[in-house]
This record gives structure tokens, C-alpha cells and sequence, in this order.
């Protein structure tokens, strides 16, 4: 048994990571019109006059309209979306969103909103010509109540920075994700993004107090309370949160900040089988009870991948699986007890073949960069599938080998990792390029696949461009009309974010 504390292994920024990738586009993305055929819907087509009308009100620096500025804000991260839209608008305030809509809304021109493009279902970029909003200049930090933790800022606030700010004031983000450098919180909050630590500190649908939004004709709705109870009839907030900017968009928000733990600790172990994945599991969550803040897991090609290809240093040896056990506390002694008491325990059952455990913040970043750097690694080798589902704890990694088994005689990699603790598990499929057969032996199979365990299509991305017409597995017809209901009455026109979230009813 080795076990050891890390010595300096090279940490890329998230931020660093994600433009990195993001600028480096070699070749260009198909069209996602062609790539999955889609049908342009009957909407106003973008005329000079519209231009016009938009610098105007905005000012002619905030208009985007020549196309190579316009190329990044069309192709999604991943690339596996690209849109034409032929014009990118910045808007600085609330007011000038809300006119931008009822204009847009007047036009019937389709709207795409967009928060720092980290989406990874195709949701954020257009699939024709519909007119960016991207909240990039409504960065604002509005106010925090120290006392409470109630924060509120404007949506295009980076994540990063916002938790940064918090942590002056003794608060932390109640979320955090890999593209934490670079994607927004009204992003975060039309996605519903889950993160590294929504098993300590619950979900948005929680921790977002209040959000102001403007509806697709213009209409502000300022539900923008920080109070933590108000039952004053329906909880309007909910409707902006995971709705990815079908019903509306979200231009301010109030979020309770936790307190920044005074005591934090960070393991990454090796483990034999995933059967010892959730035995451990069940015993970090007895064992380490209320300072248990995140417990996430990766097998073996997943983490290989990455150190491999983004040259970053594995600080144990190589298993078949890995679990990273993160601990937030208020007290130090208490917390490392509690720690060393289960890990001794752990290590003699087995469970725990391997590890490194750390307080040290570079050291920590480091262990946090090889699993957030997962999904970025994965670009490097090629075209990525990419899955993102939930699923009972028991059956969680069962998709990998089925994958695994049906695509035996495909040129790809197929790994898995995820939260554990929300049992949510990533799936990427690599391969050197785009392929419409792997493509066909993958979709609807894995959602079907899913369905059997009645589990989710999709855990904590969304359903995006990518899955409206898979939505069915997780969502029954009465269900959908409902949703179909909501978004009459929010978007009559239907012009926020169409070809998304909702399929086609024909
Ligand atoms: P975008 O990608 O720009 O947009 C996402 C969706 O929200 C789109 O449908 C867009 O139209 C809509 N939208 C954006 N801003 C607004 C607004 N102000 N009003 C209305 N609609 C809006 N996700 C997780 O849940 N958990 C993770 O752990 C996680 N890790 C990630 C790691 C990496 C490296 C990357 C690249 C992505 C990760 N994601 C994760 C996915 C992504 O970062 C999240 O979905 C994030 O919340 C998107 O925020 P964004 O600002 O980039 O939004
Ligand atoms: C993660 O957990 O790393 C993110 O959700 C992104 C991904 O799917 O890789
Ligand atoms: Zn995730």
C-alpha cells in the first residue's frame, strides 16, 4: 500500500484550458441544419433595417456582424453544433434586452441567448439565423448580504469570478464546474448545471432565491427576491431554471452563498472494480457525514486519457477505477479524524488500493484539474459522443460495457465518469472523426437503454438541440403538452431558442 502526499504536478487553469480548446478550430463543424437535418421554421429573415434598428439601441460596437467575429459564437464547444446566425448582439442593462425582444418578438426574428457557450447539447449556438444575445457585458455584482449569503449580480457574471468575490467574504458559489472560467450564472441557471458539489449543496432549483427574466415579448418579470421562504402562490423562478431560454431570459439573479469551509481536504484513490466504487460510496457517506462535499468517479481510460494527452501528471498509479472524496468542514481536527478514521478502515477492508490525500490548495487544484480537464482531454482524440445520464447507483456503470460490447468493432474509446453522489455518469464516445453510422449504433440505443432503468436522458446538461426528440423517454406525452402549454403562453411566436428542448410536434 502506498500512500503519499502530491508533489507538484502541472495545473492548467480551467479558464486557460477552455480558450485553448475553444480557439483552436481547425477544421470547422458541419452545419447542424445538414448534420442532422433540420427545417428552417417560418421566421422573419434579418435585414439591414434590423441592423440598424439594433445599433441604435445598443450602439454599433455591441452589433456583431461580420462573419469571421461572428464564427466563435456559432460553433458550440464541443463542435459538434455549428449555426449561421449573422448577428450578435451585447446588451449592457435589462432595459435594452427588453426592447431587443419586443423588437425581435414584433419581427417574429428567432433569438438564441447565450452565457459563455460551454453548453455541451448544442442549446447555446443557433441552427440557422437566429440573432444571438449573448449577456457577456452584464457582469455586474449587484449585492451580497454577508449575513445571509443571499448574492445578486447580473446573469452574464462569470461563475469563477463570482465565487471568487464570495471567498473575499468568507462565501463560497453553492456550485462549481470545470468550465467555471468561462460559463455564466445565467447560464448556469438556464441549464440547471449541476457541478462537483451538488451532492453537499443541493441544486439551483434550492439555491437560486430569485432570478429577474424577460419574457419573448419584451415583458420584464422581476421575481428577483432574496427572501429563502415566500409561498405567495407559484414559485415563477422555476420556470427560467433548466429551461435553457425557451420561456424566457434570465438577466438577473439572487443566489444563497454557503460559507466558505475553514477546513478542506481532497483524496484521489485507487480502486479495483466498481462494485468497491459504491461500497465506498456508502461508507464515505456514514463516515464522513455532513462534511462529505463531493464524491466523484472516473475509470481508468477516463483519467489515462487525460493525463495522457493534456501531459499532466497521475499522482497514483493506475487502476481501474479512481474515486476523488472531497471534505468541507469548520473544523480541522474534527475533520481530519473523521477523515483518517475511514480511510484506515478503508484501506484495511481493500477497498481503497491506493491514494493521495491533501489540504493543500495548488495540490487539491491539481487533483480537481485531472477530472474537470476529462471532458476537454477527450477533444484532443478526435470527434466526441457525448452523453450525460442518470441512472440508478446500481446500474451506473453498466452502460460502459453495453457501449463498450456494441461498438466492438468501431475505431473509438468509450469511458465513463461522473458524480457518483447524484448518480449522474458522463459517457464519451471518441472517435477519429464523425461517423453517421457510430452515430446510428449509438442514438436512440443509449436512450433506450436508459429508459429501461428509467433513468434520466439527460442528468444535468439538458436536452439542448441535441435531445427534443428523445425527450420522450424521460418525460410522458401528458408531460410534454404541459410543457407545450408553457411555452405558448411564455413565447406565443416561439421565437426564444427554437429547434430546442421541445420536439417537433410533426
Ligand atoms: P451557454 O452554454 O451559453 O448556454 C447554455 C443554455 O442556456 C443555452 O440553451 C442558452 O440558450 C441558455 N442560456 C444561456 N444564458 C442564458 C440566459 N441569460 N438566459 C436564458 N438562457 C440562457 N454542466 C453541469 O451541469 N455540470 C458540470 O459539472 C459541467 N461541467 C462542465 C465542464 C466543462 C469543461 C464544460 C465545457 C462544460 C461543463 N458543463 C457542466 C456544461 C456547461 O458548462 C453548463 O451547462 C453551464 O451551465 C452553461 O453555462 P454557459 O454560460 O456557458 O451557457
Ligand atoms: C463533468 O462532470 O466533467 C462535466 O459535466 C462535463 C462532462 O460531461 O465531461
Ligand atoms: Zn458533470
Amino acid at each position: 500500500m502506498l500512500f503519499r502526499y502530491l508533489f507538484s504536478t502541472p495545473y492548467i487553469t480551467k479558464t486557460c484550458t477552455l480558450n485553448k480548446l475553444n480557439r483552436t478550430l481547425s477544421t470547422l463543424p458541419q452545419l447542424s441544419s445538414e448534420k442532422y437535418g433540420v427545417k428552417r421554421k417560418e421566421f422573419g429573415v434579418l435585414k439591414n433595417d434590423d441592423v440598424k434598428f439594433f445599433q441604435s439601441l445598443i450602439s454599433k460596437e455591441r452589433v456583431l456582424t461580420d462573419e469571421s467575429e461572428l464564427l466563435p459564437y456559432n460553433i458550440d464547444w464541443i463542435k459538434n453544433c455549428r449555426g449561421q446566425s449573422k448577428v450578435v448582439l451585447k446588451p449592457k442593462t435589462t432595459e435594452e434586452v427588453s426592447q431587443i425582444l419586443k423588437y425581435c418578438n414584433e419581427r417574429r426574428l428567432a433569438v438564441c441567448p447565450q452565457g459563455g457557450n460551454t453548453g455541451l447539447v448544442g442549446g447555446s449556438v443557433p441552427v440557422f439565423d437566429e440573432v444571438i444575445i449573448n449577456f457577456m457585458l452584464m457582469n455586474k455584482i449587484i449585492s451580497v448580504d454577508e449575513l445571509s449569503g443571499a448574492l445578486v449580480c447580473e446573469a452574464g457574471c462569470i461563475l469563477e469570478n463570482l465565487d471568487n468575490y464570495a471567498r473575499e467574504r468568507n462565501l463560497i458559489m453553492p456550485l462549481d464546474l470545470g468550465a467555471k472560467g468561462s460559463c455564466q450564472i445565467g447560464g448556469n441557471i438556464s441549464t440547471n448545471a449541476g457541478g462537483i458539489r451538488l451532492l453537499r449543496y443541493g441544486n439551483l432549483q434550492g439555491t437560486v432565491l430569485g432570478v429577474e427574466a424577460v419574457k419573448a415579448d419584451g415583458s420584464i418579470i422581476d421575481c428577483l427576491r432574496t427572501l429563502k421562504k415566500d409561498n405567495t402562490g407559484y414559485h415563477l423562478k422555476h420556470l427560467f431554471i433548466g429551461s435553457e431560454g425557451t420561456l424566457g431570459v434570465v438577466t438577473k439573479v439572487a443566489i444563497q452563498c454557503p460559507s466558505l469551509p475553514k477546513s478542506v481536504n481532497l483524496g484521489f484513490f485507487g480502486v479495483e472494480s466498481f462494485d468497491s466504487v459504491l461500497q465506498l460510496y456508502k461508507s464515505a457517506k456514514s463516515s464522513l457525514g455532513e462534511i462529505l462535499s463531493a464524491f466523484e468517479m472516473a475509470d481508468s481510460l477516463s483519467i489515462g486519457t487525460t493525463v495522457k494527452n493534456l501531459k499532466l501528471t497521475n499522482p497514483i498509479g493506475e487502476y481501474p477505477f479512481y474515486v476523488l472524496i472531497e471534505t468541507h468542514g469548520s473544523d480541522e481536527e474534527h475533520d481530519s479524524d473523521k477523515l483518517s478514521r475511514f480511510l484506515s478502515r478503508e484501506m484495511d477492508s481493500g477497498l481503497i488500493v491506493d491514494g493521495t490525500v491533501t489540504a493543500e490548495e495548488t495540490k487539491m487544484k491539481s487533483i480537481w484539474n485531472i477530472r474537470e480537464s476529462i471532458a476537454g482531454a477527450a477533444l484532443h482524440g478526435g470527434y466526441m459522443f457525448k452523453y450525460d445520464v442518470s441512472v440508478p447507483l446500481r446500474s451506473y456503470y453498466e452502460l460502459v460495457h453495453v457501449l463498450r460490447r456494441r461498438l466492438r468493432a468501431v475505431d473509438c474509446k468509450v469511458y465513463g465518469y461522473g458524480h457518483v453522489g447524484d448518480g449522474n455518469i458522463h459517457i464519451n464516445v471518441v472517435v477519429p472523426e464523425y461517423s453517421k453510422e457510430v452515430y446510428g449504433l449509438l442514438e436512440p440505443f443509449i436512450f433506450e437503454e436508459v429508459s429501461k432503468h428509467k433513468g434520466s436522458i439527460s442528468a444535468e446538461h439538458g436536452v439542448g438541440f441535441r435531445k427534443p426528440q428523445y425527450i420522450h423517454y424521460s418525460k410522458d406525452q401528458t408531460s410534454l403538452q404541459l410543457m407545450r402549454d408553457m411555452k405558448r403562453v411564455m413565447d406565443p411566436n416561439g421565437i426564444l431558442n427554437p429547434y430546442k428542448v421541445l420536439p417537433d410536434p410533426s
